[in-house]
């Protein structure tokens, strides 16, 4: 790979939330506090606003990702979104394996290794999620479960596609919460992950793929955040429902120094 810099991301998870009318109103203001900004921004509408919301984003610094994929293309799969149709709407990204996905509608490691691959094989680029929960974090079992996870989506990524991924850290404990986890322990996992990336790839890939945190990013404990070698940026949830929370975080991952990547 030549060299090239290595852009931060941030993503705005908005969930099920908000009206078109809202959800509009929030791309502009995005928008309108973003220029001079060097970072890639995503926001995620639900499904049913992805083409207005697209629409949107044409043009500007913000892109427009799906929340969900489908693990099927097209075919007799009632309430499925095919990559097709993502890809045909403009649609350049979707989220996989979101923790809410896997825990209310039972997404799998095995349904997100197909999901990966099927967004990749027909050229979406993915915001490949997963994190422990309380309980496998109070068992001190946080780095085998995430390496399990991290496989799983490894297992779905070829080996000439990983610029088109980025790997969200989403401890399940602080989604939603306002339990953000220190930024020490975030470092620490991502860079056990980039370690196992390297292991499990290659030292090139595990340096230039993009690994962001989750999980209660709010503009007060996003700079110590970013501050950290292993951290790219955010996905956001609650606080990407606001121009006020969500730009400021935006500016942090953007202030931050360019690294280089091989
Ligand atoms: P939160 O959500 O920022 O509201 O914790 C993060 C996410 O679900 O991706």
């Amino acid at each position: 790979m030549a060299e090239q810099a290595k852009k931060n991301f941030v993503g705005g998870n908005w969930k099920c939330n908000k009206t078109l009318s809202e959800l509009t109103d929030l791309v502009k203001g995005i928008q309108g506090g973003m220029d001079g900004m060097n970072v890639d921004v995503i926001v995620s509408p639900s499904p049913c606003y992805l083409a207005n919301i697209a629409a949107a984003c044409a043009g500007s610094g913000v892109m427009c990702s799906a929340q969900n994929m489908s693990a099927t293309g097209f075919g007799a799969f009632t309430g499925e979104i095919a990559p097709d149709q993502l890809k045909d709407l403009g649609i350049g990204w979707t989220i996989v394996g979101h923790s809410e996905r896997r825990k209310y509608y039972g997404e799998s490691n095995d349904e997100v290794t197909t999901k990966v691959a099927n967004a990749l094989a027909n050229g979406l680029k993915v915001i490949a999620c997963f994190g422990e929960t309380k309980l496998q974090r109070d068992d001190k079992c946080t780095d085998q479960i995430n390496q399990i996870s991290l496989a799983a989506i490894i297992k779905g990524v070829p080996a000439d596609k990983w610029c088109d991924v980025v790997l969200a850290y989403e401890p399940v404990w602080a989604i939603g919460t306002g339990d953000v986890c220190g930024e020490d322990e975030a470092e620490r996992v991502c860079g056990m992950l980039r370690k196992f990336v390297s292991n499990m790839v290659n030292p090139q890939v595990a340096q230039a793929v993009r690994i962001i945190y989750g999980g209660s990013v709010k503009p007060k404990n996003c700079q110590a955040l970013i501050a950290k070698p292993n951290i790219d940026g955010f996905l956001v949830g609650g606080a990407a429902l606001k121009v006020d929370t969500f730009v400021p975080i935006i500016k942090s991952a953007s202030k931050r120094k360019l690294r280089s990547m091989l």
